[in-house]
């Protein structure tokens, strides 16, 4: 019989994930019942969000439980259909975990086109990150021609995405990015007009790189270029809180009270700016169609590029998602399950 294995969460980790908070285990194929198919997965996504889960706090979604699959969305091709919609060998996208097969209701699931674009992006610049940046910028970023935008963790996968949206929208870009090699792949590869390496001096590239100050902040890290990037924001300036990566394995990070000392507010009164969190799922999958349809066109016409970082195999899932929390990752990272 084929089995299924599995990454479960094994213990709640305390501060930095390490290898031993996940346990590698093999179960029995799951049997799809009528109206379910049965998915063998080819590629999953590890995304920050997932650390958030790792955690019994309080927060937007439930925490996995322990001795759980690890949640995930993935890619994966049908193996056996109990449902007139799907048949064997069709591409669909779902809430599958770290595993290898499941069984789930058909209607659970996306179906995915492999001739438009390689599967592996419905996870990454036509997926949840894609639609993250695009969700994000035409409702709170609201980025104007002319105006300069800043995107932190710009090679990744919701950065990468937010900057060439923003170019095509007509905007002067500034990627923040960890090393050289990060730099020039988001200048030279996505189009940025200027990049800052948030591993030198932030004050003195940011500068550089934004003399007239900062009309749209992305943020996805917080912590010290938080701290940087928010003083030079322009009067009617927004900020874009999406993410913060640097603060997720602090105990403070996700939890409500505690926080690290951050930047002085107090001249977002005087500067009118907008500071406004959001979480792509309160209003994005209704939009999904729409945004893939406008994505494909960029896709399609050279004006977004995008780039993955493969692990291979199930058993790289947890170095390779404790790799993405330190910036080991370059580019959307996800796992082959070759
Ligand atoms: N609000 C939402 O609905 C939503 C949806 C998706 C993602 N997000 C958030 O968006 C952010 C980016 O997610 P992603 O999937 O695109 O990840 P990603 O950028 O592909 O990978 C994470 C990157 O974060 C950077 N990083 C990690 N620790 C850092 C630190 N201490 N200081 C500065 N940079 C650090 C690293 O890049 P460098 O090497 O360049 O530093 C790393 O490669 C995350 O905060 C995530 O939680 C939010």
């Amino acid at each position: 019989m084929t089995m299924n294995p599995q990454i479960l969460l094994a213990r709640r980790p305390k501060g930095a994930p390490v290898p031993g908070d996940f346990s590698l285990v093999e179960t029995a194929l799951p049997e799809p019942r009528e109206g379910e198919v049965l998915v063998r997965h080819r590629f999953i996504s590890l995304d920050p969000y997932q650390r958030g889960r790792m955690d019994d706090v309080k927060s937007y979604s439930a925490p996995v439980a322990l001795g759980a699959v690890m949640e995930c969305q993935a890619v994966g091709q049908v193996a056996a259909s109990r449902d007139g919609r799907f048949k064997e060998g069709d591409w669909v996208l779902g809430g599958f975990g770290w595993q290898t097969y499941s069984a789930r209701p058909a209607k659970a699931l996306i179906p995915i086109d492999a001739n438009e674009a390689p599967p592996s992006t419905a996870l990454g610049v036509l997926g949840m990150p894609g639609l993250t940046a695009w969700v994000g910028l035409a409702d709170i970023g609201e980025p104007k021609a002319g105006e300069t935008v800043v995107v932190s963790a710009a090679s990744g996968a919701v950065g990468q995405v937010v900057g060439q949206l923003a170019k095509i929208r007509g905007c002067r870009v500034v990627g923040i990015a960890g090393g050289p090699r990060k730099c020039e792949f988001v200048r030279d590869t996505l189009g940025f007009d200027a990049t800052v390496d948030h591993r030198g001096d932030l004050d003195a590239q940011l500068d550089a790189a934004c003399p007239d100050g900062i009309d749209v902040y992305w943020e996805n890290v917080g912590g010290a270029v938080q701290a940087a990037v928010f003083p030079r924001l322009r009067e009617f300036g927004r900020m874009v809180m999406c993410g913060v990566i640097a603060q997720y394995n602090t105990a403070s990070g996700l939890a409500a009270h505690g926080a690290p000392p951050g930047p002085n507010l107090g001249p977002a009164v005087r500067k009118r700016l907008r500071i406004q969190g959001f979480i792509v799922s309160d209003t994005g999958w209704p939009r999904y169609p729409q945004f893939r349809a406008e994505m494909l066109g960029h896709m399609k016409a050279g004006r977004m590029q995008w780039r993955e970082d493969v692990a291979h195999g199930l058993a790289a899932a947890p170095a390779a998602f404790i790799g993405m929390l330190e910036g080991r990752n370059f580019g959307k990272q996800v796992v082959a399950l070759d």
